[in-house]
């Protein structure tokens, strides 16, 4: 299983989009928790960094940019790495962003999981866990790593059968590296050649839908704790995304 379908498709107008809200959520977070170690969970993670394939990216960034400022913070972040021959992924914008997180990270694909490691190692970057499934952090119970969270599930696509596994995973991480108390807060990402895609309400009633965007085929959601939706929905505004109606659901 060498061949990893992300390589072909780093940089294109659904990682701009989703990027830009990691960079700008990750800021948002660690803001309101200036002293905290944030816990970042990327279920699916591919590489720290790699060459990107959009050969626009830099003209499609600027066109979203000149109408929403959100899209700066992200451009500015990436060009850099960009012009040395390197796209910046989820992980390292997270890292880039963050004050010294705790990174759980899963990547499947085994060539590219030695790889990711290899990468974290060469920047000198720890991290907490490095999986092989999403799904191992089902079995995770270290709760001395109790914080604010911050994810990014990222499969190529999300059919009911990972919905499920998902909102499993996120029972067992809230459950155990999440501070009941503290700001929780996950990109979703989806790609749908058939129309917009159900978005699945979490089982456990913490988390609700913040706003939404859609730039077919690529559709995204930020599901948040009440404590920290309304500041979400701001920055989700200022990147243009949808705050409206599908959000509005009453947390218990
Ligand atoms: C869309 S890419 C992730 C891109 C990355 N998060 C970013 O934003 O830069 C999806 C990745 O998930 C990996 N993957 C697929 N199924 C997985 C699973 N069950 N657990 C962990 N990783 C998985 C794939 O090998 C691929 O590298």
């Amino acid at each position: 299983m060498n061949y990893n379908p992300q390589s072909n498709n780093v940089g294109n107008i659904g990682d701009i989009i989703k990027h830009a809200a990691l960079v700008e959520l990750a800021r948002l977070i660690q803001g309101r928790n200036p002293d905290t170690c944030i816990n970042y969970l990327d279920t699916h993670a591919y590489l720290y960094k790699s060459p990107c394939t959009n050969n626009r990216w830099a003209g499609d960034v600027q066109l979203l940019a000149k109408k929403y400022k959100g899209y700066t913070p992200y451009y500015e972040i990436e060009q850099s790495f960009i012009q040395q021959g390197h796209y910046l992924c989820s992980s390292a914008l997270a890292v880039k962003t963050l004050k010294d997180p705790r990174l759980f990270l899963a990547e499947k694909n085994d060539v590219t999981r030695a790889t990711l490691a290899n990468q974290l190692s060469e920047a000198g970057v720890k991290y907490t866990a490095l999986k092989h499934d999403f799904k191992d952090f089902l079995n995770y119970t270290d709760t001395s790593t109790c914080g604010p969270i911050f994810g990014l599930i990222d499969p190529f696509k999300l059919n009911d059968h990972e919905w499920q596994g998902l909102w499993q995973v996120l029972s067992n991480t809230l459950n155990t590296i999440h501070n009941p108390q503290s700001d929780a807060l996950f990109i979703v990402f989806n790609f749908s050649k058939t129309g917009t895609p159900a978005w699945q309400l979490p089982p456990n009633n913490l988390l609700n839908i913040v706003g939404v965007i859609k730039h077919a085929p690529y559709y995204l959601a930020v599901y948040a704790t009440k404590n920290i939706a309304g500041p979400a929905q701001a920055v989700l505004n200022g990147l243009g995304w949808d705050v409206g109606e599908i959000c509005n659901r009453q947390l218990i």
